[in-house]
């Protein structure tokens, strides 16, 4: 038997565009339309309108925290035009989830941009943290009497590889100064919200609130150990994994680490140009991993590597993300299970670890992946809208009411 922390957190994430619905002044929403996909994210989950009935779900699932996220362009739909109807809303939310007990984490940016930003270069526009800035204020403003955690930007990188390195999603840039750009106006809009989220709490004697963000972990392994590889790795875990932590760490604009987890990468440099020793990776299907349905290999015990890493920090992490899009139930409640042993293992090894959030309480919109891949502890049925709690979410409640986990034979 495993025992966790008694103050633990526990619950699941969603983010606004991929479960709300019909957000059409997205930038993601026209880019959907201009691209002529498939599956477009339409009415999502109708979370938008049903986020009470999820709630109760959560909450009969003995979740006490609740990741979700403020879309931009519902807020502020127009440049400078902010909507108090949808502040409202989000007022209504928070409130709903303080009712049951269950306390909200904020992410501020998750993905999706207002068109208007995106027409003026989005994140590649110097003044993005300036506009990014003012939205925030608003937000913060309007919710800061029920909110304490606040993610700024949701994984800021994979954001920049996707958008601005492999040209995949909106605005599908392969530039690499461009990436450098957007990502150095992350740390920026970071910082500068960081502070405003600060002195807004200062300013209304509210107790301190926890701003952070949410970094994208993973453990990167050369796929064959040649020299190259090795080089490889190391550059990318540097630059992917550390390097835009230790900056906001310089600027000590972090009050913890929110993690995201997956996956490793198997690195495979074919050249030794920048973009081969950064991006390249193994294209054999040769790994012996269990895989999720996008065929990312399941590794928990890199997360137990990289919690240990973190220790050199000093500053408690909540794991903000972890999961597994599956057919198979069975292995989502042991991919659960598991990547719980090693987050343990790590508290055990002086790790700092407050909290588990599970990616993701409702099966949802995956980007450019579409509605196919199976996240949720809750399936949904998208014909129907009908919610179903899967029997990994009851095993995965008994541990959320507990704080212990017990496997099957112990
Ligand atoms: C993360 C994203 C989240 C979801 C999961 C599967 O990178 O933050 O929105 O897409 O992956």
């Amino acid at each position: 038997m495993i025992q966790f922390p008694q103050n633990f957190f526990w619950g699941a994430a969603t983010s606004a565009y991929q479960v709300e619905g019909n957000n059409v002044n997205s930038d993601w929403w026209e880019w959907e339309k201009k691209l002529g996909l498939k599956e477009t994210s339409g009415p999502a989950c109708r979370h938008y309108e049903l986020y009470k009935e999820d709630f109760d779900l959560a909450r009969s699932l003995n979740h006490n925290c609740h990741r979700l996220s403020v879309e931009w362009s519902r807020v502020e739909p127009r440049e400078g035009k902010f909507s108090s109807d949808e502040l409202g809303h989000y007022k209504d939310v928070m409130r709903s989830l303080k009712e049951r007990g269950i306390e909200p984490i904020v992410t501020l940016h998750h993905f999706s941009n207002p068109i208007w930003f995106a027409a003026k270069g989005g994140w590649n526009n110097k003044d993005a943290p300036g506009y990014f800035l003012r939205f925030a204020q608003k937000v913060v403003d309007a919710l800061s009497d029920k909110v304490r955690f606040w993610v700024t930007i949701n994984e800021p990188l994979v954001y920049v590889y996707h958008a601005y390195l492999l040209g995949a999603w909106p605005p599908q840039e392969k530039s690499f100064l461009k990436a450098q750009k957007v990502s150095n106006n992350f740390i920026s809009a970071h910082v500068k919200a960081y502070k405003l989220i600060h002195a807004i709490y200062t300013q209304k004697a509210l107790p301190p609130p926890f701003v952070s963000i949410a970094k994208n972990l993973q453990e990167f392994i050369p796929c064959i150990n040649t020299f190259r590889n090795r080089c490889a790795a190391t550059l990318r875990d540097r630059t992917f994994n550390y390097a835009f932590l230790n900056k906001l760490i310089r600027h000590k604009a972090l009050d913890f680490i929110g993690v995201n987890y997956y996956t490793r990468s198997l690195v495979e440099a074919e050249g030794l140009s920048l973009r081969s020793l950064l991006l390249d990776v193994c294209k054999n299907n040769h790994s012996q991993l269990k895989k999720n349905s996008l065929g990312w290999d399941i590794y928990p015990e890199g997360l137990l590597h990289l919690l240990l890493k973190l220790r050199k920090y000093h500053l408690p992490v909540f794991i903000l993300e972890n999961g597994i899009c599956t057919e198979d139930d069975t292995l989502r409640r042991e991919f659960i299970y598991e990547h719980l042993k090693h987050i343990h293992l790590a508290i055990e090894k002086g790790a700092w670890v407050m909290g588990y959030v599970y990616w993701s309480l409702l099966d949802n919109y995956e980007w450019d992946k579409g509605y196919s891949p199976r996240f949720g502890l809750i399936q949904v049925d998208y014909a129907t809208y009908k919610r179903t709690i899967r029997p990994s979410a009851i095993d995965f409640s008994q541990i959320c009411k507990t704080a212990r986990l017990i496997n099957g034979t112990d």
